[in-house]
């Protein structure tokens, strides 16, 4: 498995989010607790940037609607949105860039 470098560990500091582009991906990293999650970083409803809108602890809330994503699953947690994001078990090719991290 190759690795691309998308971002320095001190550019994405603890609780804090970062958007980064691999090609055509649009990926948002998040650093809870020292350790790196990377998922979409579109949201599906309306395709907002989730890295536009706020971090509470696990929690990503997106900005036009307020969706609110666990970006260690992927997994929405609250409405509008009835979809998650894609995360690691959804986009295997994300899988590399959180291991790249940790
Ligand atoms: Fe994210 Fe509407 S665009 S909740």
């Amino acid at each position: 498995m190759s690795f691309v470098e998308v971002a320095k560990m001190d550019e994405v500091p603890e609780g804090s989010m970062k958007h980064v582009e691999e090609g055509d991906t649009e990926i948002l990293l998040v650093n809870v607790e020292g350790k790196i999650y990377a998922v979409s970083d579109r949201c599906g409803h309306m395709n907002a940037r989730l890295s536009m809108g706020r971090l509470q602890g696990t929690t990503v809330i997106c900005p036009l609607h307020a969706s609110q994503f666990d970006v260690t699953t992927g997994k929405n947690i609250k409405e509008p949105v009835l979809t998650s994001i894609p995360g690691e078990e959804k986009v295997p090719a994300l899988k590399k860039y959180s291991e790249r991290l940790e």
